[in-house]
């Protein structure tokens, strides 16, 4: 299958370099976008529960920290922020410097946590075959759930938003949903039309 991350992570670095941490440097449009994709993954959290442990997987220059360090989860919480590009998570470290965080370079969560979150990391495939892309996503998932106690949840473009170019995948949200529910543990729900061309699956656990 060879290393399908390695160069989607150069690309990152690349658009890092070019518009620094900010919402353009993720290959997001703006910030109200990216927000919006935070609130509807983070919505799993019960809006009470305080002291909670997060992963984000792809956390780039570390926004999702940014969301949810005034929220209650993070009182007394700990968030994990880890990357596969070097340069996000050097960005992220040198940007947030708060005793409730941890950066590491990594393709996977290293550290178990109440929830983990993938925010927009399948996105750009470049010219991975569409299967392999698929096992590389699937991998992510497995990741995800194993890393979670509570909960975890994850956005994709979405077939059902404009067609793209070839090196962007866009997933079928049915069938993302039937993976999570035919071979992960929790009970999964789809949430769309929220207004972004992306769907998210949030999965509650046991
Ligand atoms: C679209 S950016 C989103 C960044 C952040 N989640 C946000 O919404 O602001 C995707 C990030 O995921 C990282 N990434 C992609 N695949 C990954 C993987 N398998 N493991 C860790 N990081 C990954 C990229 O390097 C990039 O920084």
């Amino acid at each position: 299958m060879g290393d399908s991350i390695g160069p989607v992570a150069d690309i990152y670095a690349a658009m890092l370099a070019e518009h620094g941490p900010t919402p353009l440097g993720v290959g997001w449009n703006d910030w109200a976008r990216q927000r919006l994709s935070f609130e509807t993954l983070c919505a799993i959290i019960p809006p009470d529960a305080t002291g909670q442990t997060i992963n984000d997987l792809g956390c780039g220059y570390g926004a999702l920290f940014d969301f949810l360090a005034p929220r209650p989860a993070l009182e007394g919480g700990l968030y994990y922020g880890w990357d596969a590009a070097p340069a996000m998570i050097e960005a992220a470290k040198a940007r947030i410097a708060d005793p409730r965080v941890n950066f590491a370079v990594a393709r996977q969560p290293l550290a178990g946590a109440d929830w983990s979150f993938a925010s927009g990391i399948w996105n750009i495939k470049l010219d991975a075959p569409t299967a392999d892309w698929e096992r590389v996503i699937a991998e992510g998932m497995r990741a995800l759930a194993f890393a979670s106690r509570r909960g975890y949840a994850f956005n994709m473009l979405s077939t059902r938003g404009p067609a793209r170019e070839a090196e962007i995948y866009l997933g079928e949200p049915a069938r993302w949903l039937a993976f999570c529910r035919d071979n992960l543990p929790g009970r999964p729900e789809l949430v769309e039309d929220y207004g972004l061309p992306e769907f998210t699956i949030r999965v509650r656990l046991p």
